[in-house]
C-alpha cells in the first residue's frame, strides 16, 4: 500500500473560549494526487492547512509526513509544503518580480547565482519570466498568484498547500494558475487546494473533502460525496453527478 504523504490523526483544535475549530479531524493525502477542500466559511479549512505546516498546534492529534511525526523537526516539514494564503497581498515582500522570488533562496544561504537560477527557473514554471523586472505592485491579480507560488516553489515544496488562490480571478487568470497546477501535479507535486469553486476545477480532482463546523463530513471521489455538498454550504454545479469530469474552467 503507498504511504499517504501527508495525514492527519484525530487532530483536534480547542479554542480558549471552548469551541473546537478541528473536531478529530483524519485525512490522508496520497503523493501526486489532486485534494479539494470545501465547506461554508468558518468551517475550519484555514485552520486545518495552518495546522499542517506547524503555524498552529494541535490540542490533540498528529501531522505525518511520508509516515513519520511532521513535528519532530518543523525545518525539514516546512521544506517540504508551500503554502499559498488566502492573501496574495501578505506573501509578496519584495518590490521587484524577481528579487520577490529571490527572498526564499536567499534566506536559506544559497549563493547568489545558485539562488537567481532557482528563481528564475520558479519564475518560468509560472508564466512569469517576461516580468522579472517589473515591480510587484503593478502584477495583475493572477500574476500575483503566480508569484506566490513561483516563491513557494524555489524552496522545493513537493506539497502545495494552496487558501482559496481563486478568489478575484478572472477567466484567464484561473485558467492560467489551473495550467500550472496540473503541471506541477504530473511532475509528482500533491496539491491539497481550499476553494468553493467547484465549477472551476472539479475535474482534476483525485478527492473531494467536505467540510462542516471543524469536522468531515465526507471524502472521496467526487462522485461518492456528491449528495453532501449542499450539506457543507457549497454550490453544487448544475450537472448531473456523473458529469463531474465537465467541471473545469479550463477551455475544451
Ligand atoms: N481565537 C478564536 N477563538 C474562537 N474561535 C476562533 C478563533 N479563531 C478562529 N476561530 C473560529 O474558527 C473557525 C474556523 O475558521 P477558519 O479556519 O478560518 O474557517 P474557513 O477557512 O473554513 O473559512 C471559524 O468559525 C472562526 O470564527
Ligand atoms: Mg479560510
Amino acid at each position: 500500500m503507498t504511504t499517504p504523504v501527508l495525514e492527519t490523526v484525530g487532530l483536534v483544535h480547542t479554542f480558549d473560549d471552548g469551541r473546537r475549530g478541528l473536531d478529530h479531524v483524519s485525512i490522508s493525502f496520497l503523493p501526486g494526487t489532486f485534494n479539494i477542500l470545501a465547506g461554508a466559511n468558518g468551517s475550519g479549512k484555514t485552520l486545518f492547512l495552518r495546522h499542517l505546516v506547524g503555524l498552529t498546534v494541535p490540542t490533540e492529534g498528529t501531522i505525518l509526513l511520508n509516515g513519520a511525526p511532521a513535528n519532530k523537526n518543523w525545518n525539514l516539514a516546512r521544506q517540504q509544503m508551500g503554502f499559498l494564503f488566502q492573501d496574495a497581498d501578505a506573501q509578496i515582500l519584495e518590490a521587484t518580480v524577481l528579487e520577490d522570488a529571490l527572498f526564499g533562496p536567499r534566506h536559506q544561504g544559497i549563493p547568489h547565482e545558485k539562488a537567481e537560477k532557482i528563481a528564475k527557473e520558479s519564475l518560468a514554471l509560472c508564466g512569469l519570466d517576461h516580468r522579472e523586472e517589473d515591480l510587484t505592485s503593478l502584477l495583475s491579480g493572477g500574476e500575483k498568484r503566480r508569484l506566490n507560488l513561483a516563491g513557494v516553489l524555489t524552496l522545493g515544496a513537493s506539497i502545495l498547500l494552496l487558501d482559496e488562490p481563486f478568489n478575484g480571478l478572472d477567466q484567464p487568470g484561473v485558467e492560467a494558475f489551473l495550467r500550472i497546477l496540473i503541471d506541477l501535479q504530473r511532475q509528482g507535486r500533491t496539491i491539497v487546494l481550499v476553494t468553493h469553486d467547484l465549477e472551476k476545477c472539479l475535474a482534476h480532482s483525485s478527492s473531494l473533502t467536505l467540510w462542516h463546523e471543524g469536522r468531515i463530513l465526507a471524502t472521496g471521489s467526487p462522485d461518492q460525496v456528491w449528495d453532501e455538498i449542499p450539506r457543507a454550504g457549497v454550490h453544487r454545479p448544475c450537472v448531473g453527478r456523473e458529469n463531474w469530469k465537465e467541471l473545469t474552467w479550463l477551455p475544451r
